[in-house]
């Protein structure tokens, strides 16, 4: 038996609708994205949903369009994907990192106040493995500091915290629609704000700064564009959107079936010695979009092998950015610079935890982490 890391949820119905858009005129930017966007913001609450190609550029735009860039530091955390301080680099301005919180593995939101300085424009939050940051919190210091939020919600389309939703109290939040995220396209992304001049630029800066996009020029009289800013290629297209569009149907769903198997893997390792878990947080919905154990540093990689071995499909989320080379030579960051995002970032390891997973898979890689820690750990 095998348990692969990930199995998505796409089906007939998903097939369905992307047929009907494959045989369609219009493949790229068009109705279909249109309509995605207006459920996906809707889902949220919020006054617009922008769809692109991934977070990355999701993350990348919003700064862009927010006027963050040269010179300009944004605060962010050291325990991510690379992709949340690529971004920040991406508009020309500096990651500065804050080390996390020890119990959830999210950015300590009592250590910012102490990084601010006259060149800080922005804060991006990552709520980690689908855990909610304390966004309250988050926000106020934000507001006293005159600096703007950017969430990457990568981990958290799910996500509330005291009542608060995911994108509530930013001024742009970022999702991703990445082969293993909750709803998926295989890769794609997009931002939500209750802004609409922002949402308006992101619009413009999503293809390349042209007044008007190719359906405009389709579907009306056809009309010459101009382009008076700098922007990308990263418009989401039509057949990405019509695989997410039932999606959102079933994300609460899909939600409540990870909560449970993550409930049940909880259960089944507390006593188990060598073998910790991060903390769950009262007041929080949490979007269990990873589940993650922390064992003993020296043996991680041999753990995560033997699992492998055992058939269990596994993963690293993630080692500290900050000791990676690119982040070393660019803001000569090293080994000690932020102790807690290091302690889980070798001690970690992610478990297959999706909807589709069956019940005998759950034991198979419950069996198999708690004989191997045993073994091993
Ligand atoms: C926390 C986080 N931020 C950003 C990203 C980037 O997402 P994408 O692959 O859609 O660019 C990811 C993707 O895995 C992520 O996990």
């Amino acid at each position: 038996m095998k348990v692969e890391f990930f199995r998505h949820q796409l089906g007939e119905i998903n097939l369905r609708r992307f047929e009907k858009v494959m045989n369609s005129i219009f493949l790229t930017t068009g109705e279909e994205v249109g309509l995605f966007e207006d459920k996906f913001a809707s889902y949220l609450d919020q006054n617009h949903a922008v769809g692109l190609t991934s977070a990355t550029a999701a993350l990348h735009l919003s700064l862009l369009a927010l006027g963050v860039g040269h010179g300009d530091e944004v605060i962010t955390t050291p325990l991510t994907f690379v992709a949340t301080s690529l971004a920040i680099m991406h508009v020309g301005a500096q990651p500065v990192m804050v080390d996390v919180e020890p119990e959830t593995g999210n950015i300590d939101v009592s250590r910012i106040g102490a990084v601010i300085t006259p060149r800080t424009k922005a804060i991006i939050p990552v709520h980690l493995y689908g855990q909610m940051i304390d966004m309250i919190k988050l926000s106020e210091l934000a507001r006293k500091s005159g600096l703007l939020i950017v969430e990457d919600a990568a981990h958290c389309l799910e996500g509330s915290r005291d009542g608060i939703r995911v994108g509530e109290l930013a001024d742009a939040a970022c999702f991703s629609f990445y082969a293993t995220k909750s709803i998926t396209c295989g890769e794609g992304g997009a931002v939500t704000t209750n802004d609409s001049e922002l949402a308006s630029k992101l619009r413009k800066l999503r293809l390349h700064g042209m007044s008007t996009d190719a359906a405009d020029r389709y579907t009306k009289l056809y009309r010459h564009y101009d382009v008076d800013v700098e922007g990308w290629k990263y418009n989401m297209s039509n057949l990405q959107a019509a695989l997410l569009m039932d999606q959102i149907d079933m994300i609460e769903q899909w939600r409540q079936r990870r909560e449970q198997i993550s409930l049940y893997y909880r259960a089944a390792f507390s006593s188990v010695d060598g073998l910790e878990m991060l903390q769950l947080l009262g007041g929080v919905t949490q979007s269990h979009l990873m589940f993650t154990i922390l064992v003993n540093h020296e043996k991680r990689d041999i753990i995560l092998w033997a699992l492998q071995d055992e058939g269990v499909g596994v993963a690293v989320n993630y080692r500290p950015l900050h000791l990676y080379t690119l982040f070393r030579e660019k803001l000569g960051s090293r080994e000690g610079d932020f102790p807690m995002a290091e302690m889980i970032g070798s001690r970690t390891i992610s478990l297959p935890l999706y909807p589709g997973l069956q019940d005998t898979e759950i034991d198979f890689v419950v069996d198999k982490v708690k004989k191997v820690v045993k073994r091993i750990g």
